[in-house]
């Protein structure tokens, strides 16, 4: 959670740093500032509650004088409420060490209690705060004084303040942190908290993801937990937190900070939904064929014989890419291997009862949701073997994997996830085809008819978001409703999940997404008048139990909006019926979850909802 930009170069950091900070504000936007150290060694500190439109204001109606190097940050609060006291940056005593800071600094009571006794006086609630009022004080017991001392000479002397001040913290952070009096340089540390350095001509970035610097560089340098950054303009050097130097050297992300750019659509959740007929085609890519399935075991290397050996498969996510999950689980169980899916933050008390029997495949977006890396590491000590699967690229999850399978989905920024989820489901079936194959579960040519099939879903994703406007048009019909429910059986009990989920975040309704056959026992005590109920009914060997249960749902008033292909329609009885081409029973969720997807993104529309920034929400929960 929050997004860091920091920069020491030749442009003007202001800029620099509010410009990442626009790309990082789906990591979190309660409030958010800059702090810039001018052409006087001066400190320009300008904080905001509210976006970083604000503060972009607030920033050109008073620009900096000068200002080259600098650090910014945008929020999502853990700690004290959203207010522009508790915003970052934030400041020692004397306003010379400054600070942003992600994650949580767990002891940070006690360390203040202690800094308060010697005098340092706190100005906003959060646990950041404590960590830069730790520097001057360790900047004290250096003994430096800075007053006549050339910036150049008190390098070590911050650098020195900053490594000891982290020795004392326990919890997760990523973090930067200027002097004015030592303009030169920023230092950057990273402990369970993502932090990525731009390697860029005349200049350098600090950053939460690459998205912020992409613009400038695809150089990138991943910190490793237990590490320290010193980032000048002419270079970076990097130590451990025990002040050891170390080697890193920069990948090259493939991601153009155009793909992160809205290109014409009106919200980046509505270009992602359309990108999807190329987040299943990148995901496949390379990967279905030969059928044995050597070119993903050469990019995985996940061994042959660790497939063969493992018992069962256990799936643990978060949001949506638990509702991916659970679409894996039938796959996996469709092929053959026993398979469960968890919530991750629920994972703990299962992890007891896993070994290297199990197989874990953590799935997450970002790479950097808490509470997956949590569970994975329980996980670990229980001796399973980890895959992830994951769109981020040096995301914590990839080394935390011990094996990983990208879905290279390109970035996503609208908060409630859809092309990732896409890819996510994507990548269970080629697992699932993957390891089907190598245990001989299936016949090589029962395997080609998936193939096949699974290489024709990105047309038929094409084909129904060419339905958009039919969609549109239902969903301006139900755009008053106060509560919606979503229904179906098998396979598609997980995309009625979703199709609730993506409702709730960013329309703010009331959804509840329902196993059909469930209903009964309970639910349909909701529906009474007028009650939008949306039933996945395409073609299923379920598909006169479904149609029965939206029976059940229509004799209590309900109105059924239903998805159907061209053979299921002429079986149900509905009031408006959204129309997707026909596949694979088994592969349907790819194509049924769109026009839910474009249906939550209408509802949205209609109540002038904040689509792409939905609130209290954030795009990367990295707290637990
Ligand atoms: C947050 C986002 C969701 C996302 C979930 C898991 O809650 O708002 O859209 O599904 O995190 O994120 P991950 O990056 O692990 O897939």
């Amino acid at each position: 959670m929050c997004g860091i930009t920091g920069y020491i170069g030749d442009k003007k950091a202001a800029e620099v740093l509010i410009d990442g900070l626009k790309r990082l504000e789906y990591r979190g936007y309660d409030s958010c500032g800059v702090a810039i150290i001018n052409g006087k060694n001066e400190l320009y500190l300008r904080r905001v509650s509210g976006r970083v439109d604000a503060l972009d204001e607030l920033v050109a109606k008073d620009p900096v004088k000068g200002g080259f190097v600098g650090i910014g940050h945008t929020r999502w609060a853990t700690h004290g409420v959203p207010s522009e006291d508790n915003a970052h940056p934030h400041t020692d005593c004397n306003n010379q060490v400054v600070i942003v800071h992600n994650g949580i600094i767990e002891n940070y009571l006690e360390i203040k209690e202690k800094l308060s006794k010697t005098g340092h006086k706190f100005k906003s609630e959060t646990d950041t705060e404590t960590i830069v009022h730790l520097v001057e004080e360790k900047l004290k017991t250096l003994h430096v004084s800075a007053a006549n001392a050339r910036a150049d000479m008190l390098e070590p002397v911050f650098f020195e303040a900053v490594r000891r001040a982290i020795a004392d913290l326990k919890g997760s952070f990523a973090l930067s942190v200027i002097w004015a009096k030592c303009p030169n340089m920023i230092l950057a540390a990273r402990q369970h908290s993502p932090l990525a350095i731009g390697l860029g001509e005349g200049g350098n970035f600090i950053a939460s993801d690459v998205s912020a610097f992409l613009k400038y560089t695809k150089k990138a340098v991943f910190l490793n937990d237990g590490e320290l950054a010193a980032v000048k303009a002419p270079s970076v050097s990097y130590f451990s937190f025990q002040g050891k130097k170390l080697d890193h050297s920069p990948v090259t992300i493939q991601w153009d900070s155009t793909m992160a750019e809205k290109g014409g659509y009106k919200h980046f959740m509505l270009k992602e939904i359309h990108e999807q007929p190329g987040s299943v085609e990148n995901t496949l890519r390379g990967r279905l064929l030969p059928l044995k399935g050597d070119v993903l075991e050469k990019e995985i290397n996940l061994p042959t014989a660790v497939i063969r050996e493992i018992k069962n498969v256990q799936i643990i996510a978060c949001g949506t890419a638990y509702h991916a999950g659970l679409v894996g689980r039938y796959v996996f169980e469709n092929f053959a291997l026993p398979a469960s899916v968890d919530f991750a933050s629920e994972f703990s008390d299962r992890a007891k009862i896993i070994n290297k029997d199990t197989l874990i495949i953590a799935v997450s977006q970002s790479g950097e949701t808490a509470d997956t890396l949590h569970a994975v590491k329980e996980a670990k000590a229980s001796g399973a073997r980890v895959i992830a699967i994951t769109n981020t690229v040096g995301s914590t999850l990839t080394r935390e994997a011990d094996y990983v399978l990208y879905t290279h989905c390109g970035p996503e920024i609208g908060v409630a996830s859809t092309k990732a989820f896409l890819g996510q489901m994507t990548a269970m079936y080629v697992l699932a085809l993957h390891f089907a194959v190598i245990r001989g579960n299936i016949f090589d040519t029962d395997a080609r008819i998936y193939v096949d099939e699974l290489l024709k879903i990105p047309r038929l994703i094409e084909a129904t978001l060419a339905g958009e406007d039919n969609i549109l048009k239902i969903a301006g019909d139900f755009a008053g409703s106060e509560h919606f429910l979503f229904i179906s059986r098998y396979i598609n009990f997980p995309i009625a999940l979703e199709g609730a989920l993506k409702i709730k975040e960013i329309a703010y309704v009331h959804a509840e997404g329902y196993a059909a056959g469930e209903m009964k026992h309970g639910p349909i005590a909701l529906i009474d008048k007028g009650m939008p109920v949306l039933a996945i009914a395409t073609s299923s060997k379920m598909l006169q139990l479904v149609a029965g249960n939206i029976e059940e749902a229509k004799a209590r008033g309900a109105e059924v909006i239903a998805i159907v292909d061209e053979d299921s329609r002429e079986h149900i009885k509905a009031s408006k019926y959204i129309v997707v081409p026909k596949t694979l029973e088994i592969l349907s969720p790819l194509v049924n979850v769109i026009p839910l997807q474009l249906f939550a993104y209408f509802i949205a529309l209609a109540k002038k909802c904040d689509i792409d920034k939905p609130r209290n929400l954030a795009k990367s929960v990295t707290v637990r």
